[in-house]
């Protein structure tokens, strides 16, 4: 693995950028209605087919921005299994908002996303000077909001948005994890 693709390990899973053969991974996760039941996705098509999903959203995940970025989740054995997402980087207030998914259904409860969720927060902390870190979960996504308790996020309030309601939460990156 090249060196700048590298962000972050730990004991069960590390953190890399994703690569152009992540597709199928992400493709065969996105037409998962197990996994996307749970995101807020009013545009969500399962019949997209490969090469017009690989063109028109994978495509746009190979270039983080300024302003958001997404990781390819890994097992140590080097398997990709998921993915995490920041978006709405606010530089001066040093703020973003986060996303994650475990996209081998196989794997879920066996403690990646936690692991996966706590690189991202030191990823964030050293990289982009993130001092507060956002989510907004769905309001039946009870494992998606207990996750993010353990974390060490907490319930600032509650937000709707087209059909969809959320519980908003927020982590305060006291000292960077490292
Ligand atoms: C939510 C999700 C990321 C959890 O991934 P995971 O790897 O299974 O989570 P972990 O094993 O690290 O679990 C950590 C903690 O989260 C909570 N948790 C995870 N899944 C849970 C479930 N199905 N029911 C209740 N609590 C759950 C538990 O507190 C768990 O700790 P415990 O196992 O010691 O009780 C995964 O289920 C997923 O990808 N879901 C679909 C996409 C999604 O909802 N993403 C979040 C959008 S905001």
């Amino acid at each position: 693995m090249f060196e700048q693709e590298f962000v972050r390990r730990g004991a069960k899973c590390y953190l890399r950028r994703v690569r152009p053969e992540d597709a199928e991974h992400f493709f065969r996760w996105y037409c998962d209605g197990r996994i996307q039941e749970h995101l807020a996705n009013p545009w969500w098509n399962p019949r997209i087919d490969f090469d017009a999903y690989r063109l028109f959203r994978f495509s746009l995940y190979l270039e983080p921005s300024e302003f958001s970025g997404v990781l390819t989740i890994c097992s140590l054995e080097g398997e990709p299994i998921g993915l995490v997402n920041y978006f709405d980087i606010d530089d001066q207030n040093k703020v973003c908002e986060v996303g994650i998914i475990i996209g081998e259904v196989r794997l879920w409860r066996q403690g990646y996303a936690l692991e996966a969720l706590r690189l991202l927060i030191g990823f964030l902390s050293r990289e982009h000077g993130i001092l507060s870190i956002q989510a907004r979960i769905l309001e039946e996504n009870v494992a998606s909001q207990k996750l993010f308790t353990k974390v060490g996020f907490v319930q600032t309030g509650t937000s709707r948005e087209q059909d969809f309601a959320f519980l908003d939460y927020q982590y305060s990156v006291m000292s960077p994890i490292s």
